[in-house]
């Protein structure tokens, strides 16, 4: 393990406060080529050019030196199904019939403890070796699937946020419960997880057509109840869902009108896809600061379609990217910036490098309420960071090399970086994954 006290010496890139439109990313965007981040008791000190910080350093204070890499904040994830991890790749269909013959068989193996517990550490490892530090995270809605889960990240350390996912119809009947159930187990994981070292409750009614009216009601009371829960759901991901939830709730206006009745909107909603709102729901995504996450791989591997970020940017609402595995085909946040910058190429928007580091990174903690806590290198925020290795191939190394600028490079990273890019993960403070051939720790 790591000192209580520490600095390294590399290249960091992070975003230093939270931006209102791409413009000002840019210009909150830090550089810093030659650098010392310190670090105490698993907390950010400072983070300084070399030759200003190395004057003044704390005494006998140990250097870890990262020179020709890049350490950027921990990559986080704002949707994301740990359960599906071993589902990726389900070949031919869209939303519905994908959850019918796919999902559903999947996610029955997790009443038992011992497969949750085994996919728990799988799935935490995979976010480690991708860069990601923290996640919202669907479990089943098996209680077993996220005490396992919850175990697991407390291991780590790791700043994370899940919930049992609740549902009672439409759906097969060995995945469905009471309202009443759904009640008393997502209320006792709350009490025994919510607010536990690092790990955070999401209330998970799984969409819109799995839940009866009954359900929403049990939702609405958790909320009310534990108000600084999150609450984490499906929304308007496909042409089909929603027709279907227009059938199933006709009294609503609109599919976000259903969640808005059951006082589901709000600063801690997460809404995951959001690719065929009507302009009423964009206004009410807004007026209830509710955050959207944008899950590339996942809305063009099941052809769901293309979010429009920058609408999203006009209607003012936060925004955090999602892997959303398993309908998502990579847990590698630097591929699903990737396809984010081509979603937006098909719309005539360009995603610069500034931006989707910063929805990766400061603007997913703040679609996560988390702004205060994570996301970038300002003193006191919690050590959560990646080493990446910007020359780990041949064709990568050329890249980087004949890039002009640091916006290039970052751009580059987004198109041609993946798992081989992340030599080092670090969480609280302390090296959590290394990619082997990288330097001992310290
Ligand atoms: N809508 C309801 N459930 C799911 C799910 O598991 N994955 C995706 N992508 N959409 C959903
Ligand atoms: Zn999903």
């Amino acid at each position: 393990p790591a000192p209580e006290n520490y600095a390294i010496r590399s290249s960091f890139f992070d975003i230093t406060a939270t931006a209102s439109d791409p413009q000002e990313i840019e210009q909150r965007a830090r550089y810093i080529e030659d650098g010392l981040l310190l670090i105490e008791a698993g907390k950010i000190v400072s983070l300084r050019p070399w030759p200003e910080a190395k004057d003044a350093l704390p005494a006998e204070c140990l250097i870890l030196d990262r020179r020709g890499k890049l350490i950027v904040p921990g990559f986080i994830d704002c949707h994301i199904h740990y359960p599906q991890t071993e589902m990726v790749g389900a070949f031919g269909e869209q939303l519905l019939n994908w959850l019918e013959n796919y999902t559903f068989p999947v996610e029955e193996q997790y009443h038992s403890a011992g497969h949750a517990a085994a996919m728990s550490a799988f799935f935490l490892q995979q976010l480690l070796s991708n860069g990601t530090t923290s996640a919202l995270i669907f479990g089943t809605v098996h209680p077993e699937s996220v005490e396992a889960l919850f175990q697991a990240a407390e291991q780590r350390a790791m700043r994370i946020i899940a919930g049992k996912v609740m549902m009672d119809r439409n759906a097969p009947d060995y995945l469905l419960e009471t309202p009443e159930q759904s009640y008393q187990q997502t209320r006792a994981l709350i009490q025994r997880w919510h607010g536990r070292g690092r790990l955070g409750y999401a209330l998970t009614p799984r969409f819109a057509p799995t839940s009866s009216p009954a359900l929403l009601e049990k939702v609405t009371q958790l909320h009310q109840e534990f108000p600084d829960t999150w609450i984490h759901t499906h929304l308007a991901e496909n042409p089909q869902e929603v027709e279907w939830v227009k059938k199933l709730f006709p009294a609503q206006a609109n599919y976000l009108d259903v969640y808005h009745q059951y006082q589901l909107t709000g600063p801690r909603s997460v809404f995951a896809h959001c690719l065929h709102l009507e302009p009423e729901e964009w206004r009410c995504l807004h007026q209830t600061d509710s955050a959207i996450a944008f899950c590339p791989t996942s809305n063009l591997f099941l052809g769901s379609g293309l979010f429009n970020l920058q609408r999203s940017w006009q209607q003012q609402i936060k925004i955090g990217i999602g892997t959303d595995i398993g309908a998502g085909t990579t847990f590698n946040m630097l591929q699903t910036l990737g396809e984010a910058y081509k979603v937006n190429q098909l719309q005539n928007y360009k995603l610069h490098a500034s931006e989707a580091f910063y929805h990766a990174t400061l603007g997913g903690a703040r679609a996560l309420s988390l702004d205060h806590l994570i996301g970038n290198f300002m003193p006191g925020k919690e050590a959560d960071f990646v080493v990446l290795q910007p020359t780990a191939t041949p064709l990568q190394r050329m890249r980087w090399q004949n890039s002009r600028d640091i916006w290039e490079k970052l751009f580059v990273l987004m198109t041609l970086g993946d798992d081989r890019t992340i030599a080092e993960t670090w969480v609280n403070g302390q090296r959590a994954w290394h990619r082997q051939g990288e330097e001992a720790a310290v």
